[in-house]
């Protein structure tokens, strides 16, 4: 079957549970009867309490993790195991120490069989895009961690996925450079649209980034709320200084607050 360029780009996990089994320690069950579906070109953020199972459920739709119940699907093909139609990129950068900025980028492509010449000049394009051509020849050690999680996302974005999932990219960040990368990874979503699945703890920076929040509930986590975030784009970092996106942004708190509590051992 000929699979169109977008296709792999809807995801749709139907009724999933996720039951964890640690050894002489007792289940866990992480994820019940989930469902979500992401459209292509989508941008969807999720939400939710410590331990509510939002790394669980990017580690289930990249197919590291295989659902205890229900099923997921990218396109028409159930997921079953990493693709190279879905990246990842967590919290930490995991770029190679001992390779420059331009290698770290095309490594995914050569380890996908490109030859090393054409590799490199697509990782350029890449670092043209998150703005680090300059910095191509240096070394991670060399970088800020903005500019370090820049290179990550442009190693994620080499391989062309038609799916890019990101575990709080943005949390190791300070403050200010958090939010300019916010707005940059937008420039860089708008042209050229993959689906997105966002994962943070800032309800701000999920509503300043998302067509949908999508709000866990407290373990086991479940879907507790689709909030549908509708400014236009492009958007102004501005816009997180306006009522409308406080008043989302209130919104969502509202129903997570209890569950963060819980999670701290307050009431
Ligand atoms: N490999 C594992 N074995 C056993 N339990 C696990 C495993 N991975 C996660 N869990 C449990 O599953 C639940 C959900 O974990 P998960 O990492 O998905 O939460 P999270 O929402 O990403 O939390 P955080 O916001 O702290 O990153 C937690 O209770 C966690 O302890
Ligand atoms: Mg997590």
């Amino acid at each position: 079957m000929n699979h169109g360029p977008n296709e792999a780009g809807r995801l749709v996990v139907d009724d999933v549970d996720l039951v964890f089994t640690p050894a002489r320690r007792d289940p866990v069950v992480a994820l019940e009867n989930l469902d979500l579906e992401v459209e292509p070109g989508e941008f969807v953020c999720v939400v939710g309490a410590s331990g509510s199972g939002k790394s669980t459920l990017l580690r289930l739709l990249d197919g590291m993790l295989t659902p205890t119940k229900g099923t997921i699907t990218s396109g028409s093909a159930p997921v079953a195991g990493p693709s190279r139609d879905r990246a990842m990129v967590f919290q930490s950068d995991n770029l190679l120490p001992w390779s420059t900025v331009i290698d770290n980028v095309a490594y995914g492509l050569t380890l996908g069989g490109m030859r090393r010449s054409r590799a490199r000049q697509a990782a350029l394009r890449q670092l043209e895009l998150v703005g680090l051509a300059d910095s191509a020849g240096q070394y991670p050690r060399e970088l800020s961690g903005g500019m370090r999680q820049r290179v990550n996302i442009a190693r994620a974005l080499a391989v062309d996925p038609q799916v890019l999932l990101l575990d709080e990219p943005f949390a190791a960040l300070d403050a200010q450079t958090r939010e300019i990368m916010s707005a940059e990874l937008l420039r860089i979503w708008s042209t050229d649209r993959k689906t997105v699945v966002f994962i943070t703890h800032q309800i701000d920076e999920a509503v300043y980034l998302a067509d949908r929040v999508v709000v866990l509930s407290a373990r086991p986590g479940t879907v507790r709320e689709i909030v549908p975030v509708d400014f236009e784009r492009p958007r102004e970092l501005s816009l997180k200084r306006t009522d409308p996106f406080g008043r989302i942004v209130d919104h969502i708190w509202s129903l997570i607050e209890v569950e963060v509590r819980g999670s701290l051992g307050l009431s």
